[in-house]
């Protein structure tokens, strides 16, 4: 899949622009708020079908009434996302056919770094659960279903526990839910890491040609139960659930830790380590997508080319040489 053209109306700060890509690597360069993390944005959204940082109302143009991207693929192909306000309501033309969501097969794969992944080892749980989150929903849609329906009883168990008449049993359809997608979840992000694990080493070798050992530690905060040990884990906590509002137990506590040297990376890892560590992620993350899906992945960089240095840019570079890539930097 080749990107060739997009236009966009009202979409953030772009009342109308257009823009040709290359087949290989197109750089987009402007001042800081020109616009440039905006059109990232749009082909994300386009190929995709959702933003990877805001919901619609944000993106809309202030005091515009619609927004609408349009990507054109180089084999003829087209997508269009119209987002009209009043409705409240975006589709997505393919074809000749409309939908409410982008279509599975017109999803592609797409590897994002942004400026906020080169401290990704430094993060907040949070934000590391996110960056995972997405690259597991991008490999697997199994994961990506467990993971919005276990997100969705979280969510409507968190509401009922905020209840002032509470019966422990009126909790129970969610718990169900939970503890059958909380295990699931935690299955694959466990297969996730034992996969990182086999290749982070070497393709961190392959960058900073040194004897440093990388690993990934993943802690889950349900550790390996089955479903109905989860289940009796979950209903533990209920008193202290109900005094804090919401649920304690659960894979929406889990974090990751990358290991430098057998030694926790945040702290000891240098700032070029760290980068290196990241660029391996990424590299791994694409070569996992092409292996997973028969689809080599949009690379979209924003704004973190310039911020290495050129060791790693050129790694960087032979590493997507058969990769569509896309990049901003500030001019
Ligand atoms: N809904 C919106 N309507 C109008 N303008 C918006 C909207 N959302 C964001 N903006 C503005 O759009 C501009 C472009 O933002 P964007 O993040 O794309 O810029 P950028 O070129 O990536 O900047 P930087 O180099 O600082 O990262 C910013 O000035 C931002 O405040
Ligand atoms: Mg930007």
């Amino acid at each position: 899949m080749i990107i060739k053209n997009i236009a966009l109306s009202n979409f953030r700060c772009h009342t109308g622009y257009r823009l040709d890509f290359e087949r290989q690597t197109t750089q987009i360069l402007g001042e800081n708020g020109w616009g440039k993390t905006s059109i990232l944005e749009a082909i994300y959204l386009a190929v995709r079908g959702k933003s990877f940082k805001a919901v619609d109302r944000e993106i809309l143009r202030r005091g515009a009434e619609y927004y609408r991207v349009e990507l054109d693929f180089l084999d003829g192909e087209k997508t269009v996302v119209t987002y009209d306000a009043a409705a409240a309501r975006k589709n997505f033309l393919v074809g000749d056919k409309k939908w409410a969501r982008l279509p599975k097969k017109n999803r592609y794969p797409v590897v994002l770094f942004e400026p906020v992944d080169l401290s990704l080892i430094t993060a907040s749980p949070a934000r590391r659960r996110e960056y995972f989150d997405r690259f597991l929903a991008q490999l697997s849609e199994g994961y990506s279903n467990s993971l919005s329906r276990y997100n969705r009883a979280l969510k409507q168990r968190n509401e009922y526990l905020k209840r002032e008449f509470l019966r422990r049993e009126d909790l129970f359809p969610w718990d169900i839910l939970m503890a059958k997608y909380g295990v699931a979840l935690r299955t694959e992000r466990a297969g996730l890491v034992a996969a990182l694990n086999d290749r982070l080493t070497g393709v961190y070798r392959g960058i900073a040609e040194n004897r440093d050992e990388v690993a990934l530690a993943y802690e889950s905060y349900t550790e390996e139960v089955g479903e109905s040990e989860y289940l009796r884990l979950l209903n533990l906590d209920f008193e202290r659930d109900r005094l804090v509002g919401h649920t304690n137990f659960g894979v929406h506590k889990d974090d990751y830790t990358f290991l430098f040297n057998g030694a926790v990376a945040d702290g000891t890892a240098s700032r070029g380590e760290t980068r290196s560590i990241i660029l391996a992620l990424k590299f791994i993350e694409a070569e996992m997508l092409v292996e997973g899906l028969g689809r080599r992945p949009l690379v979209l960089l924003d704004d973190v080319f310039s911020e290495l240095d050129e060791t790693r840019q050129k790694a960087l570079v032979k590493n997507f040489q058969e990769n569509q890539v896309i990049l901003t930097s500030v001019s």
